[in-house]
């Protein structure tokens, strides 16, 4: 795992955007922090890396955003704060959006803990007074930061 100071959302995309680097369809990252701590920002950097045109926003009014990246591959984003206790109907819709082509960012994960699969990386974001914050990325066993880029072209 490393941790790494970012001072500002600049930093924290850009921070985002090295994580992106080896990902690849079908990887889960999972973004934790508390509320404001910087996880859509996070996202941000991450998916605009990838290639995703456009403004990415939290997706808390509608659980989750799909978008393609210049590339064509998809990319998920879900923010589920908003999600009760897990029922059918939001099992279902998970598997709308952690398919096996799609690059998924999942926000709030712990919601889910028991549903969501392992992911590719785990992510925390911590306040650490006024716009700093500490970014703890953890890649899954076997996996490193130097993995080859993949989808950003
Ligand atoms: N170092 C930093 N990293 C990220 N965001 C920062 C930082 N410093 C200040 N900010 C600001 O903090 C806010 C973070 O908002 P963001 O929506 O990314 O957080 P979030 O964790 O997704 O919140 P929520 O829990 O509501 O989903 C933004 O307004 C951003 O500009
Ligand atoms: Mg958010």
């Amino acid at each position: 795992m490393t941790t790494t100071r970012s001072k500002g959302a600049a930093d924290t995309e850009a921070l985002g955007a090295e994580v992106a680097a080896p990902l690849e369809p079908g990887d889960l990252v999972l973004v934790t922090g508390e509320l404001g701590a910087g996880k859509t920002t996070f996202v941000r950097g991450a998916c605009h890396a990838l290639g995703v045109d456009g403004p990415v926003v939290s997706p808390t009014f509608s659980t989750g955003r799909s978008y393609r990246t210049r590339a064509g591959i998809a990319v998920s984003h879900l923010d589920l704060y908003r999600l009760g206790d897990m029922g059918s109907e939001e099992e279902g819709l998970l598997d709308d959006y952690l398919t096996p082509d799609a690059v998924a960012f999942v926000e709030w994960p712990a919601v889910a803990a028991q549903e969501l699969p392992e992911p590719a990386v785990r992510v925390v974001l911590r306040h650490a007074g006024g716009d700093n914050r500490d970014v703890s990325v953890e890649w899954a066993g076997g996996r490193a930061d130097e993995n080859p880029r993949t989808l950003i072209g």
